[in-house]
């Protein structure tokens, strides 16, 4: 009985590393298992557990996608079009990809999660975002079981946001995707400054899709904490967007604030630096902090509770309000 207790734990289902446990948990390897669970609608779905974090032990059954499959669905001497099984790894998805030739996604090198989760949140590094090369999202209903095929434009994608974060929460499983790629005349992205530079440190004037990902892989391992060593849910804040006007007045008292253009009345500012500006960088409280190559990533040091990084992140965004009067938003699920 204990031995089935400790495998209740959804420690490594969750790459924060927090030790809490489920009713039981259900390994989901190929899709038609759906059909015998009666209570669907009363499971807890867990993909990558790349962007959740949990504050309490899970009082329902778990469910944990190991779906795996990637195969083509159309394909001329341009382009190929893949159906990607929601189960699978992101990152090992990618550089299938990569492999094969396939041009789209070298920027999302690395995202921890899987598949399944990159359109929930419309995943995105370096200039590129899932939306940019997906054709569609295949979900379950979970109250129906139906399969709805969801087009790019349904599924409402924006800034790390998509219809399933908004007024379709918790209401589908995501099984499969779709996605478009090049296999000739790839359009790369390197207009990232730490991109450029590290093509340019390495002699390569003719990028190919490899050495774009081997960019993006070196530059995210020097400053993001690898999950296995170091629990951590990537970003846990978004980038906060303010309009032009907020934005110029802050200028004027912190010359230093870095911004982007967003359109001619916004502007998105790095949350990573309101938080290092204030002193977070690096800092730890307890078993969680503020990375300290990365501000906007919390981690936990090894015993972290979920609520210990909830009242860290609660006490950021307070320090990040009292200076700035920006509201912080929580890029993380917090279960
Ligand atoms: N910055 C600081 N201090 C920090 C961190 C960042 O001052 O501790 C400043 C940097 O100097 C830089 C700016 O903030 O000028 C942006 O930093 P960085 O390039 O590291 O990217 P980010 O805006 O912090 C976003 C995404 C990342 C993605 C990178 C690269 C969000 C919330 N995060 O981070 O995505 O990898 O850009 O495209 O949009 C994730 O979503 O989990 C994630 C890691």
């Amino acid at each position: 009985m204990s031995n089935q207790n400790l495998n209740l734990s959804l420690k490594k289902f969750n790459t924060f590393g927090i030790d809490v446990s489920a009713k039981n948990i259900i390994y989901l390897t190929e899709l038609k298992q759906l059909d015998h669970i009666s209570n669907l609608k009363d499971c807890f779905i867990i993909g990558g557990g790349s962007n959740i974090l949990l504050t309490k032990s899970i009082n329902k059954p778990v469910i944990i996608n190991q779906t795996k499959g990637i195969c083509t669905v159309n394909e001329d001497e341009n382009y190929i079009e893949l159906a990607v099984a929601s189960g699978e790894n992101w990152h090992e998805f990618v550089m299938y990809c990569i492999q094969k030739g396939y041009g789209g996604i070298e920027n999302m090198s690395l995202i921890p999660g899987s598949v399944g989760a990159a359109p929930m949140q419309n995943i995105g590094a370096y200039g590129r975002e899932i939306k940019d090369v997906l054709t569609y999202v295949s979900a379950v209903n979970i109250e129906t079981k139906e399969i709805k095929k969801f087009t790019n434009p349904e599924c409402e994608f924006g800034y790390r946001e998509s219809i399933f974060k908004k007024s379709l929460k918790g209401k589908y499983f995501v099984s499969d995707i779709g996605v478009r790629l090049t296999k000739k005349n790839h359009q790369l992205n390197t207009s990232y400054g730490d991109i450029e530079k590290w093509l340019n440190d390495n002699l390569i004037k003719v990028p190919t899709i490899q050495d774009v990902s081997n960019a993006v892989i070196a530059i995210r391992k020097s400053k993001l904490p690898d999950p296995s060593d170091l629990g951590n849910s990537g970003s846990f804040f978004k980038n906060p967007v303010i309009p032009l006007s907020q934005f110029n007045g802050l200028l004027e008292k912190f010359p230093t604030i870095k911004s982007y253009p967003v359109n001619d009345k916004e502007v998105k500012v790095p949350a990573g630096w309101l938080i290092e500006s204030l002193g977070w960088k690096g800092k730890r409280v307890g078993n969680t902090g503020a990375h300290k190559k990365q501000a906007l990533v919390l981690v936990n040091y090894g015993n972290a509770t979920g609520s210990e990084v909830k009242k860290l992140a609660e006490d950021i965004k307070r320090s990040v309000w009292d200076t700035y009067q920006i509201q912080l938003e929580t890029e993380v699920n917090i279960i």
